[in-house]
């Protein structure tokens, strides 16, 4: 029988989810459904239930639900604990399992697609957002240094003692004029690719060698250009973390880990 799986959101016309996890169930010869449910913005349980009464085995979750998701889970992964959001829901029995793969689909996007490992690199994360926190922990456990920067300094502030449990994470104050020592890899995690400002950032932040990586994807944003601009010859959007989170949920839910080049190449194409 085909083991039926969805995205929720709101809205969810744009999600390129179900084409994706449709390419993993063909290449892994997986019998599963996968579809795109715009739930009402008030419905989000509603919706939850009745799709455990439909039999389906999980789902995807993506904006504005990714907190809620985290408040219905029955039980939470460390990385959904620590991201305080939860985008892949596995139904078991009774159970509701929420796990978040934004983290682990970034830093395999890093390490694997982008050929960066980053164990002792010093990695800088832009923003004190939900985007920054869901992917926090899984750059710690990389091995990376991690450096927490935010427009409102406070967030960063706080964002960092969030994670103090998890190892040391150092704060920079965007308003300070330089540092002294550049950064291997800057992610923006701010939502500023989407409105296309500039967030503001010091000095000496960038250097040649270092990977600028902005979690937006399918366009050049204007931190990419700054990137550029700035000697940086090593630059990603966020689509091979999109590929590579959607990999780790099919992963959690069939137990198979699909190759995601083949994936990545036709959605670039
Ligand atoms: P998301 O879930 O996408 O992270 P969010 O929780 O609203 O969305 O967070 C947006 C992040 O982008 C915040 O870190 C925000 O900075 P503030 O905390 O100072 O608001 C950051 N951001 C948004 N617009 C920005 C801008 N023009 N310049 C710099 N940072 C910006």
């Amino acid at each position: 029988m085909t083991d039926r799986y969805a995205v929720i959101g709101h809205p969810i016309s744009h999600s390129k989810s179900p084409l994706i996890h449709r390419m993993f169930a063909k290449q892994t010869g997986q019998d599963i459904s996968y579809e795109a449910i715009e739930a009402p913005l008030d419905g989000f349980a509603a919706t939850i239930e009745r799709l455990r009464k439909e039999g389906y085995k999980g789902c995807n979750v993506t904006v504005p639900f990714k907190f809620e998701a985290f408040n219905r889970a029955t039980d939470l992964s460390e990385r959904a604990r620590s991201a305080q959001a939860v985008n892949t829901l596995r139904f078991k029995n009774d159970l509701i399992l929420g796990d978040n793969t934004d983290g682990a689909g970034l830093v395999r996007d890093i390490e694997h697609n982008q050929n960066f490992p980053l164990s002792g690199k010093r990695v800088l994360l832009m923003g004190a957002g939900g985007a920054a926190y869901g992917v926090a922990l899984p750059l710690i456990s990389s091995g990376a240094s991690l450096t927490v920067s935010n427009r409102t300094h406070e967030k960063a502030v706080q964002l960092a003692r969030h994670l103090q449990a998890h190892g040391v994470v150092e704060v920079l104050d965007v308003k300070a004029s330089s540092v002294a020592t550049p950064f291997d890899c800057i992610i923006n995690a701010t939502s500023v690719g989407l409105t296309d400002d500039l967030p503001e950032l010091p000095e000496g932040v960038f250097h040649a060698g270092s990977l600028a990586y902005d979690m937006v994807y399918s366009r050049e944003t204007k931190f990419m250009a700054l990137a550029k601009s700035n000697g940086v010859k090593k630059i990603a959007d966020g689509l091979g973390m999109l590929v590579e989170q959607a990999a780790e949920a099919f992963f959690i839910w069939r137990g198979v880990r699909p190759d995601t080049a083949p994936v990545l190449a036709a959605l670039r194409g």
